[in-house]
């Protein structure tokens, strides 16, 4: 059987645990197709560009850890409020919602006016992930998509590459994660890719030393060293963050992670922290221990703080308020 079926089979099982006003049936008789329409609208866009699956795992990460998973970061500018897509850790680096659009054109289509872009962006990621090769989860539905965006949430709520794993821990904690959640969820750096300036300090003259990171694999350094040359000009380069299986969702950046291969201190800071080295330490060695710790977080992920009943709104178009 293959690991994703004993997944599958697993969440049905925890299906009775339903969150908020969330429910599992939530579209069943409204919108039958969604799972279809939805998958097959990742499937196309990977068959594309593969990182998009990556782009879309994060950009509900970042809808959830601010302001919620309420499709907030979705939305342009208005004349009423700044866009997240402006906020420092989103602007030219989140990605994927032109795909966003065209599964909620698709959905439409279909069901009109029934199917939140919050909703959608959840399923998304989900599928993202299962058609990466990792777990699957169920999905309780019934968001609405906000009125409005936060874009000082998103500026300080999304944790930052250069912040301490402390600093980066009281984020998720304060959303209700543990220090498991923590480490589970950063796994999602088994796929995609980030730009060098993200990492660079650690390469050249790290804290002023003349060296690389010595938390950092030498030969990785000299690898990434030509990546990223020294320059202003490579910022904007990009490394994938897991150079051993570049697109496949499996545990290997955890084995990165054991033997100094993380690319950014936030990620190697992991390895650091005795309590959360041991964790890390399980996920090396287990791969199905990850998949299902994965798929619970994500669970938790996105339940955040979510609008239901008559608090929000389903948007017509994921861009706009209606
Ligand atoms: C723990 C704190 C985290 C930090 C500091 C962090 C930071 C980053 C940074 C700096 C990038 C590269 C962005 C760029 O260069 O444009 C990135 C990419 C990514 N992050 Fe995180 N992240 C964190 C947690 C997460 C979580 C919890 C998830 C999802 C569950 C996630 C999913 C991703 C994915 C999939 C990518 C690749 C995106 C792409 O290729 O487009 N990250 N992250
Ligand atoms: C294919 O992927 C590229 C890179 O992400 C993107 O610019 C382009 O719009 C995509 N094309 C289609 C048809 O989705
Ligand atoms: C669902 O898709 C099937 C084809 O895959 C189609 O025959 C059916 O009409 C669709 N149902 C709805 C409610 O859109
Ligand atoms: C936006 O987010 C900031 C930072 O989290 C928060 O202090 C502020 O109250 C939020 N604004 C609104 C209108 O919710
Ligand atoms: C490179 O970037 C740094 C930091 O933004 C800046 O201080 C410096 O002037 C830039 N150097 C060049 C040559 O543009
Ligand atoms: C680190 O571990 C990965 C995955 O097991 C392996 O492919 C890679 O060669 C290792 N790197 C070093 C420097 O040992
Ligand atoms: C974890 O590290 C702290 C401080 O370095 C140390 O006091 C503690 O004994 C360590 N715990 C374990 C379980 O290794
Ligand atoms: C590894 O995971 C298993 C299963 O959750 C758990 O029982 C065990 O305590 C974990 N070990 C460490 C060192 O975290």
């Amino acid at each position: 059987m293959k690991l994703s079926t004993v997944i599958v089979f697993c969440f049905l099982v925890l299906q009775p645990f339903v969150y908020g006003q969330l429910d599992y049936k939530f579209y069943d008789s409204t919108c039958p197709n969604l799972t279809k329409i939805v998958r097959f609208g990742i499937w196309s866009a990977m068959a594309n560009d593969t990182r998009i699956a990556a782009s879309l795992i994060r950009l509900h990460f970042h809808d959830c850890i601010s302001n919620e998973c309420d499709g907030s970061v979705l939305l342009d500018e208005s004349s009423s409020f700044e866009s997240e897509k402006n906020a420092f850790p989103n602007r030219k680096s989140a990605r994927g919602f032109e795909v966003i659009e065209q599964i909620k054109t698709n959905v439409e289509k279909a069901c009109p006016k029934t199917v939140s872009c919050a909703d959608i962006l959840t399923m998304a990621a989900r599928e993202a992930v299962f058609l990466s090769g990792g777990p699957y989860w169920a999905l309780a539905m019934g968001r609405q998509d906000s009125l409005t965006a936060n874009i000082s949430a998103a500026n300080t709520e999304i944790p930052s590459p250069f912040e301490s794993l402390d600093d980066i821990i009281i984020k998720f904690t304060k959303n209700g994660f543990n220090l498991k959640d923590v480490v589970a969820l950063s796994g999602a750096h088994t796929i995609g890719f980030v730009q060098c300036f993200a990492f660079k300090s650690r390469l050249f003259d790290f804290q002023g030393s003349g060296a690389p990171d010595p938390l950092l694999d030498s030969s990785l350094a000299t690898t990434l060293q030509t990546q990223c040359p020294n320059q202003n000009e490579s910022n904007t380069n990009l490394v994938p963050l897991d150079p051993v299986t570049i697109s496949k969702f499996d545990n290997v950046y955890y084995k990165n992670l054991v033997n100094n291969s993380g690319i950014l201190s936030s990620d190697q800071a992991l390895m650091v922290d005795n309590r959360t080295a041991t964790m890390v330490l399980n996920y090396s060695k287990n791969p199905f221990l990850f998949a299902i710790d994965f798929g619970a977080s994500m669970v938790k992920l996105s339940t955040l703080g979510v609008i239901t009943g008559q608090d929000g709104q389903i948007r017509n178009k994921c861009n706009l308020v209606n």
